[in-house]
């Protein structure tokens, strides 16, 4: 079998690149370890910048984001029993799409399908091979029969956990990490949400997070220790524990009612250079994780797979390998910026163990400069809907 380029994963990053490479003519391959509805299974933040928005319209699958997504025109920091509200749009012009990963993983599912792009799922054991040499090769084996696939390149689009990081050799992968000491414990239920925009608090028992997935369905997350289980968590004492946190209004007038998911995930920052070698290209989180504190996974997939997609389209459009060669540090360049970020956002959010009253103070401080200042109110804005692609 071959292809022009093998994408190895079927989350936002895998997704996207083929539905962009398909609208420059080149021919790919999805191959996915996991079922389709496991992976639509994942319960993901989606807050899309303008540019995911723009990239899912340019591949022609916007329109059940812009019929059921919440265009959101800032956001609310709650600190010291108070909210303030930063205004995006006064701030930067723009705004940011509240929009599930699931969905938009889903839209870019259905996409695939109707233009009638080939995805494996439940691929075993899909290895790499060759991706120094001008003929790479991806071998894997579906119900038990083996397969391999020819290609011109090969997109790792197979997450933190997937095969592509580690096919690049030890000596070459230089990798950046920072790991939290706390947890984000998640719920999803089936209630309004509290507020019309996302609530990030700042409280001295630790942070909390109120956003949505629709005004019928809400997701809240606390800041847990990481040596917590979420059975030991009933819904009312994660209910109690969330009202401690926010606002006296927030807290008076939330609605409360049954998870429908609960879970614990933890933090780091991570990053990984380069994100090219050979024939191999890594994008999204193959390549870098991010805290969710600022909502950016998702759109460094996003902007990954357009510059790769870019690149990739000006080899075989203009045989120039131009844009593949710049690839790596054209996109580790908006990762940096969006990881640097990510990192401000949570330690200016969260409650670290050990650390002493100062140090709350000074978070406070920071955070009452912040939302009485233009200059710092801009900055926080134009970094969380989003730096230019
Ligand atoms: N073989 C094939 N597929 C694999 C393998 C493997 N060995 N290992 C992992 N995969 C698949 C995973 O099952 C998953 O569907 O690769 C896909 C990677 O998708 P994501 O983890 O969603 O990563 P990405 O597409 O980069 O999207 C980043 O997803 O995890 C969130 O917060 C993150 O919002 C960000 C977004
Ligand atoms: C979410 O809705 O899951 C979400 C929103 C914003 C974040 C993190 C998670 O910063």
């Amino acid at each position: 079998m071959r292809t022009q380029v093998v994408i190895i994963g079927s989350g936002p990053a895998g997704l996207l690149l083929g539905q962009l490479l398909h609208r420059r003519g080149v021919d790919t391959i999805v191959l996915e370890n996991r079922s389709r509805d496991y992976v639509l299974g994942r319960i993901r933040a989606g807050v899309l910048e303008q540019g995911t928005v723009a990239l899912l319209d340019e591949v022609g699958l916007g329109a059940r984001m812009h019929r059921e997504g919440l265009p959101h025109d800032g956001t609310e920091l709650c600190f010291d029993g108070r909210r303030h509200r930063i205004d995006f749009k006064e701030q930067t012009g723009t705004t940011v799409m509240v929009y599930g990963q699931t969905e938009v993983t889903r839209d870019l599912m259905d996409g695939r399908a109707a233009v009638g792009a080939p995805t494996v799922y439940e691929a075993d054991g899909v290895a790499l091979h060759d991706i120094a040499t001008d003929h790479p090769r991806v071998t894997y084996s579906k119900d038990g029969v083996s397969h391999e696939i020819q290609c011109d390149f090969i997109a790792g689009c197979d997450g933190f956990h997937g095969p592509s990081r580690p096919a690049i050799p030890v000596g070459v992968l230089k990798t950046y990490e920072r790991v939290y000491p706390f947890g984000w414990l998640g719920i999803l239920s089936e209630t309004p949400p509290v507020s019309d925009e996302l609530i990030y608090a700042n409280h001295e028992r630790g942070f909390a997070l109120c956003s949505m997935r629709s005004k019928t369905r809400s997701r809240y997350y606390i800041q847990c220790r990481l040596d917590e289980k979420e059975e030991e968590w009933s819904d009312g004492r994660f209910w109690d524990e969330l009202k401690r946190r926010l606002d006296e209004k927030a807290a008076s007038t939330i609605v409360t009612g049954p998870s429908i998911e609960k879970s614990i995930a933890p933090l780091r920052s991570f990053v990984a250079e380069p994100m090219r070698f050979g024939r191999l290209f890594l994008a999204g989180d193959s390549a870098h994780i991010v805290p969710p504190t600022g909502a950016k996974g998702l759109n460094l997939a996003a902007s990954d797979v357009h510059y790769l997609a870019n690149a990739l389209g000006e080899y075989y459009s203009a045989k120039s390998s131009a844009g593949i060669d710049h690839y790596s540090q054209q996109a580790l360049s908006r990762v940096w910026k969006a990881v640097r970020f990510s990192w401000w956002m949570t330690n200016l959010m969260h409650r670290f163990p050990n650390t002493e009253p100062f140090d709350y103070k000074m978070q406070v401080a920071e955070l009452d400069y912040l939302v009485h200042s233009k200059a710092a109110m801009t900055s926080m804005a134009e970094n969380y809907v989003g730096l230019p692609f």
